[in-house]
């Protein structure tokens, strides 16, 4: 049997630490979960050029294979900027300059979050995941870093917000709209106006904004009791939504009507 003695040792466990260095940088290797993990340089070189070693490209750290959708990614195709890096930015902004195809998602609004978000579910459904890149999003333990956990809270509370206007939607769903040039505006509610189906038609009103002046006619129901108070509450005056403190009534519309003009 092969005994190593004190210099051995040495030279077999640096001979180790350099392996071990050289399959990380070339992102053959990873601590963990078998996932690989690539310095921004090795991702380069996944371009899908002729002596490439094929074509992935990395959203939020996130490193995909897209050589199956060649034909977007390819030099010369019109989204080869994406390829070979991580440029999360570009795919919300749409700037594909080099300036615009970086990792820097910093200051971005909760629906644009969002709009990563549905990056990444597209890219899950459609490619193959094949690791990590290094960097902005993942350390070098191929785990989150500080700053993927703040994009993932705004991407938690995007879906929140979402949820809370979907909710709003459905009390308050918009009225159907028609603008003439000769008569001005006509503002109607249906079973299906703003998209929302239900088993009311409700009353064209002004809902306006909290603390601005801005409004947009939606519909309200108009029997039964609000929708802010608990079904087993006691009594009610039977006006559905009618007496919510955001809406005004349209100058010039009876209150009960389902249809409202707003001559020129
Ligand atoms: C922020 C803006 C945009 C981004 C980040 C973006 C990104 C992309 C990406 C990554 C693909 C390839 C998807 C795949 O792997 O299958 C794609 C495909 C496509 N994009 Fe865009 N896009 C944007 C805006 C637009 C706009 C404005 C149009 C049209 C006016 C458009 C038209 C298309 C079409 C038609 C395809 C499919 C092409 C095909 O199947 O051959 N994109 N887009």
């Amino acid at each position: 049997m092969l005994r190593l003695g004190g210099l051995g040792l040495w030279l077999g466990l640096a001979i180790a630490a350099a392996a071990v260095l050289t399959a990380r940088l070339l992102g053959w290797w990873s601590p963990g979960a078998g996932i690989r993990l690539f310095i921004p340089e090795e991702l380069a070189r996944y371009r899908g050029g002729p002596r490439d070693p094929g074509l992935y490209l990395a959203l939020l750290g996130r490193v995909y294979d897209v050589s199956s959708g060649r034909r977007h990614y390819e030099p010369g195709a019109h989204y080869s900027g994406f390829a070979g890096r991580d440029a999360s930015r570009a795919f919300v902004t749409g700037d594909y300059s080099e300036g615009g195809l970086v990792d820097d998602v910093s200051g971005l609004s909760f629906s644009e979050m969002l709009t990563l978000q549905n990056w990444i579910s597209f890219y899950e459904k459609n490619y193959e995941f094949v690791g990590k890149v290094i960097g902005r999003f993942y350390g070098e333990d191929g785990l989150p870093t500080t700053e993927l956990a703040q994009v993932e809270a705004m991407i938690t509370r995007g879906l929140e917000a979402n949820k809370q206007e979907l909710k709003e939607k459905k009390k308050f769903p918009p009225c159907n709209v028609e603008w003439s040039s000769t008569r001005g505006s006509r503002f109607w509610c249906s079973q299906k106006s703003g998209g929302v189906s239900r088993d009311w038609t409700g009353v064209p009103r002004k809902l306006y904004k909290p603390g601005t002046k801005e409004s947009h006619c939606v519909c309200v129901r108009t029997t039964g009791p609000p929708s802010d108070q608990r079904l087993d509450s006691p009594a009610h005056r039977n006006r559905g939504d009618l007496d919510h403190p955001n809406l005004r009534e349209y100058a010039g519309c009876p209150p009960h009507a389902t249809t409202c003009f707003l001559p020129l």
